[in-house]
């Protein structure tokens, strides 16, 4: 059944990542849609996706979507973890009704939007990067845009950690940006949602000239125009209420998430999946 128009307005949007990536996310979300309430799924019991086989990834997607989506009644569902969205995005997108947005579109269009030489590098995980969805996007964009990929194995590890500004994290960005270097790209985008944390590092090994782009905001810009086109945004009024949960330890994602992403992450709850 339908529920009335109002009731879907005072839906919360669903948004999940391995772990603390889609933080970037929410961060976005959070401040170019303030009234809306927002449950944020970190699955950093089972982080990180990028190694595992992309069955698994799928496998793990499918659950948390389903969580959102049936137990918790989210009106939206934001795919806010490249290396889930590249293999699980239309899977998610069949199983449910309520609108579904990734991340891989939005940060490729902005990308494409941001380079001069039209030579954009896309870094992200083994998992992202073999699954050839960049790729593919590239190709379908028609824009004579250049696409370089390269994994970066590691980087998530650090991020997850808290280490994201370490004289290990630098070399080895040094050694896994090198052949985006040499390719010359003007444009990297940031192909998974832990890397914005890692800016400051990809930043100076990169370059000044090379403009990085992370999908956060696009994402966000999709987000407000779906629900908008739909006429499910929350009206401002009440203070919104922002849940955020944790299959790994809470206290952890506590102290980290509020270091990443900012006031609004009080408190976490458990969750348990598998
Ligand atoms: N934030 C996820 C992504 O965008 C991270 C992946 C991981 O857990 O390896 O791909």
């Amino acid at each position: 059944m339908v529920p009335p128009a109002d009731a879907a307005n005072e839906r919360p949007i669903g948004i999940f990542d391995s772990g603390f990536g889609g933080l970037t996310v929410a961060r976005s979300l959070i401040d170019l849609l303030p009234a809306e309430h927002l449950v944020y799924v970190g699955d950093t019991g089972r982080y990180p996706y990028g190694p595992r086989p992309a069955d698994q990834v799928r496998k793990f997607a499918i659950e948390i979507a389903d969580y959102l989506v049936t137990e918790v009644g989210c009106k939206l569902l934001v795919v806010a973890c490249n290396t889930a969205a590249s293999v699980a995005l239309d899977d998610i997108t069949e199983r449910h009704d309520v609108p579904v947005v990734g991340v891989l579109e939005p940060g490729m269009r902005a990308a494409a939007q941001a380079t001069r030489n039209g030579r954009v590098g896309i870094i992200g995980t083994v998992g992202t990067i073999a699954s050839g969805a960049y790729q593919r996007l590239g190709a379908s964009m028609a824009s004579g845009v250049v696409a370089v990929c390269a994994a970066c194995p590691g980087f998530v590890e650090f991020v997850e950690r808290g280490e994201t500004g370490s004289d290990q994290v630098h070399v080895l960005a040094e050694r896994l940006l090198a052949p985006l270097r040499r390719a010359q790209v003007d444009t990297l985008l940031l192909g998974c949602t832990h890397y914005p944390y890692l800016a400051r590092t990809i930043g100076d090994v990169m370059g000044r000239e090379v403009v990085l782009v992370s999908s956060a905001d696009e994402t966000a810009f999709d987000v407000l125009a779906r629900i908008e086109r739909l006429g499910i945004d929350r009206q401002p009024g009440q203070a919104p209420s922002h849940r955020w949960l944790s299959s790994g330890d809470v206290d952890w994602f506590v102290e980290m998430g509020r270091r990443l992403l900012g006031p609004e992450l009080e408190s976490a709850e458990r969750i348990s999946v598998a």
